[in-house]
């Protein structure tokens, strides 16, 4: 990784001219310091000295306040397959707008949104709505656990799946977290398939087994259709649930997600993001018996709750139902899914070439509308032969490093998530990768001066 007589944050050259072409987000980031819990709304957009405050964004490129352009491979933290603004969606949601936009009722658009979800996903036999990714892995779990009568779930160290108390903390739990979850939740590297056959086999207590089937943060830790299929046979043969989370990976892997592209038929599966076209909304999808635990029970005139209670205001609002429907007859009916897939090829094929020009051992790979960069010395294959230590590719690149990466890819126009890498819409364009490649080689030539590569 990078050395360490490498240039200190605070004295680096790239922040220092980021910090110069952004004087207007310094200032709202001044006031939103005074506020908000380290001067953002999500720990994921923390960056020194002070993130991006974007005006306005159309396609795949955003504006800040001062009027700077950026490719945008945040996408709305993966949401926007279709960009930002896709016609199809502003005129669905305009056209919802006026009539209305809580009917405290049901609707012909959750209908219809539902019906297209069933179309699409394979496991979709039954579907609720729910407002966040958070929401439906939370939801997920709790069915697993009513359905089955067991308490345990296992998870994969890495996969994310939200904040929620059952998800959020790593082996040995975290502050605020109750340690009767703790105990309840079996975590797992997420390279050992061994082990969690055994664990399976050596147990009667687990409910479910819940992960990101592209592998942990769609695919920074990649994990392959052999050890997806190996999960299925042995969670099928156990009796235990599997749930995927395609809150990321769904409508990007295939029009299907990774249950549609990789032919693994969860139990559960948790969508979120493309699901709802940018606007909040996510599900909870699966097998009809097991989602049943949401239905209420009726026999005659006698009528119980449903065995798992979820209420929530916002559910299936009419307007990310006309955003959803919108984006999803999108993913049905056009090449959207596979272009952004081809994009992405050509931005890890271009970085990667960057890469080698350089004679740097440093690697950019991804499988889907993705790209991950790895700051270590490896290449594509041997991540996909597991031979990288899976702490290595995620989170193993220095906070310092990091954000020398981030700011000098803003400097030069691009703005990518800290994985570090991002995530690639249908309407990114050849020009924009070609701002993409140039951006990281210049953001790597300030790298090299300071040290860092
Ligand atoms: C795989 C996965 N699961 C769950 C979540 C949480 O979703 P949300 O942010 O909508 O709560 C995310 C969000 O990035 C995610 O990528």
């Amino acid at each position: 990784m990078a050395s360490t007589h490498a240039v200190p944050l605070m004295k680096s050259e790239i922040l220092r001219a980021y910090a110069s072409k952004t004087p207007g987000s310094r200032v709202l980031h001044e006031r939103a310091a005074a506020l908000l819990s380290n001067g953002v709304t999500h720990i994921g957009r923390f960056l020194l000295p002070h993130p991006v405050y974007v005006e306005r964004a159309a396609g795949s490129r955003k504006w800040d306040t001062d009027g700077n352009e950026y490719v945008d491979y945040f996408g709305g933290h993966g949401a926007l397959l279709l960009g930002h603004n896709h016609p199809a969606v502003v005129e669905a949601v305009s056209a919802q707008m006026p009539k209305g936009v809580h009917f405290g009722a049901s609707h012909e658009l959750e209908v219809e949104w539902a019906e297209l979800i069933h179309e699409l996903v394979p496991s979709a036999e039954r579907i609720r709505f729910t407002i966040s990714g958070t929401e439906a892995t939370h939801l997920g779990l709790r069915v697993a656990r009513a359905f089955s009568g067991k308490r345990k779930i296992v998870r994969f160290s890495g996969h994310f799946h939200g904040w929620h108390d059952h998800v959020c903390f790593p082996v040995g739990g975290a502050p605020g977290i109750i340690p009767g979850i703790v105990e309840d939740t079996l975590i797992l590297p997420p390279d050992d398939a061994e082990g969690v056959e055994g664990l399976l086999a050596s147990r009667d207590d687990i409910a479910a087994v819940i992960l990101e089937p592209t592998g942990a943060t769609f695919g920074q830790i990649p994990m392959g259709g052999e050890a997806l299929r190996r999960l299925r046979d042995a969670t099928a043969r156990h009796g235990v649930l599997l749930m995927f989370d395609e809150v990321i990976c769904g409508f990007r892997c295939s029009t299907g997600g990774a249950q549609g592209f990789y032919g693994v038929k969860p139990d559960l599966t948790s969508l979120a993001k493309i699901v709802a076209g940018g606007y909040p909304g996510a599900a909870l999808v699966g097998r009809a018996d097991v989602m049943r635990m949401l239905d209420y029970r009726q026999a005659g005139d006698d009528i119980q709750p449903p065995p798992v209670l979820h209420q929530g205001t916002f559910n299936a609002g009419p307007i990310s139902a006309a955003a959803g429907i919108a984006t999803l007859r999108q993913v049905r009916d056009t090449d959207a899914v596979e272009r952004a897939k081809r994009t992405g090829a050509a931005i890890r094929d271009g970085m990667n070439a960057v890469l080698r020009r350089r004679g740097l051992g440093w690697c950019v790979y991804g499988e889907f509308s993705d790209f991950h960069i790895y700051c270590g010395d490896a290449t594509a294959e041997d991540i996909y032969a597991g031979r990288v230590p899976w702490n290595k590719l995620k989170g193993g690149i220095s906070p310092r490093l990091l954000h020398k990466m981030r700011t000098g890819f803003l400097l030069h126009g691009v703005d990518i998530i800290g994985w570090p890498g991002g995530v690639v819409s249908a309407v990114h364009t050849e020009e924009d990768v070609r701002r993409t490649v140039d951006a990281f080689d210049a953001t790597l030539e300030m790298l090299a001066a300071e040290g860092e590569c």
